[in-house]
């Protein structure tokens, strides 16, 4: 295969090992990478309305020249899609078109379209294997990784899920340089989550706008995360950094505030409240809001409830036993894992929405 000579392969090693390829112009030869892993089969393509019209073209005629048989379910974009009604949608679909264990699916798009086609092809038939390219910053720095994928519930956001490791990440740097403000700003929080977890000399880059480094340090951090712990029983939570927070900010927002900008808002509150309720010496949430502010963020909190925020953050997956693992900055550049009692994540809620 004739990739860009300056492909990147990162390995994955979880329960099952697979490659995540980058490089400039990748979109155009899915057909041939897919051909390196997969023998001549079906390959479903799943994707939204929005990404459709933009890059399916291209995929489907590459899958057809390599001896793929493809075909395309395309659901409404937006969060709004990402729910059991979708899910169950495609899942008959699939089964319509008798697609079988020895498949593919494809997922192209961004974190909603990755989630979804992953929480498929990890229960249809008990389990198919699929591959993703990821059309938004934030899926090729943190969904398209790492194989969680689920769909909201009426309750919260991404409360019916698996664990299912794609078999191949192909990411095209070409499609997110391109992306609009807003969708950009989706990733660009989720690079700033990376820094403030374990690496600060990342936050020049991102300031800088450096994409090449950016997706590369992020995905690197990712791996690293991922293959110490798969299913998220401990180290992995660190990536969930302002998610508490964030993602009662989304519900609370009917999902208007997108999962980056809220994600932007819950690392300041976390931050802010974890030291302003003892559990760390320093407060990053200073340096946090003004870098975010300077990169086009909105990092007021002012007008979230912090009773409404608590209340659905009880639905967090961190929650065990009644106690939730917090991650709390130690400073810019390091956070780790303290367990806190509902009612002390209640108080740094409160203490972090404050002004
Ligand atoms: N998005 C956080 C994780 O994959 O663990």
């Amino acid at each position: 295969m004739c990739y860009d000579c300056n492909m990147k392969r990162y390995t994955v090693t979880t329960t099952s090992k697979y490659d995540i390829l980058i490089a400039s112009g990748l979109l155009r030869q899915t057909g041939s990478a897919l051909r390196e892993v997969f023998a001549p089969c079906r390959v479903c393509l799943i994707t939204d309305s929005k990404v459709n019209g933009l890059y399916s073209q291209v995929v489907m005629s590459s899958l057809i020249e390599s001896g793929f048989q493809p075909s395309k379910i395309v659901f409404p974009a937006g969060e709004h899609s990402k729910n059991l009604t979708t899910y169950a949608n495609i899942l008959e679909a699939l089964a319509e078109e008798c697609l079988t264990r020895s498949d593919v699916i494809l997922a192209l798009g961004g974190g909603v379209t990755i989630d979804l086609a992953g929480f498929v092809a990890g229960t249809y038939m008990r389990g198919i294997r699929y591959a993703v390219i990821p059309t938004s910053l934030q899926a090729a720095l943190d969904t398209s990784i790492g194989g969680k994928a689920a769909v909201n519930l009426r309750s919260g956001k991404n409360l019916a899920g698996v664990f299912w490791q794609p078999s191949l990440v192909l990411c095209d740097p070409d499609l997110l340089s391109t992306l609009p403000a807003a969708n950009r700003l989706d990733g660009i929080a989720e690079a700033v989550k990376c820094a403030a977890i374990s690496d600060a000399g990342l936050l020049p880059r991102i300031a800088r706008g450096d994409l090449e480094y950016m997706i590369e340090r992020c995905i690197s951090i990712k791996k690293s995360l991922v293959e110490a712990d798969e299913r998220a029983n401990n180290l992995r939570q660190l990536l969930n950094f302002g998610h508490t927070v964030g993602h009662s900010i989304e519900k609370l927002s009917s999902y208007s505030v997108t999962h980056g900008q809220a994600v932007a808002k819950g690392m300041i509150a976390e931050s802010r409240g974890a030291y302003r309720t003892g559990l760390t010496n320093t407060d990053i949430s200073g340096e946090l809001a003004d870098l975010l502010e300077s990169l086009g963020f909105d990092t007021r909190l002012s007008s979230f409830d912090a009773e409404e925020v608590y209340h659905l953050a009880l639905m967090d997956k961190k929650i065990a036993g009644g106690k939730i693992n917090m991650i709390i900055p130690e400073f810019l550049g390091k956070c780790t894992l303290h367990k806190l009692s509902l009612s002390e994540l209640e108080s740094l809620i409160t203490a972090g929405l404050r002004d």
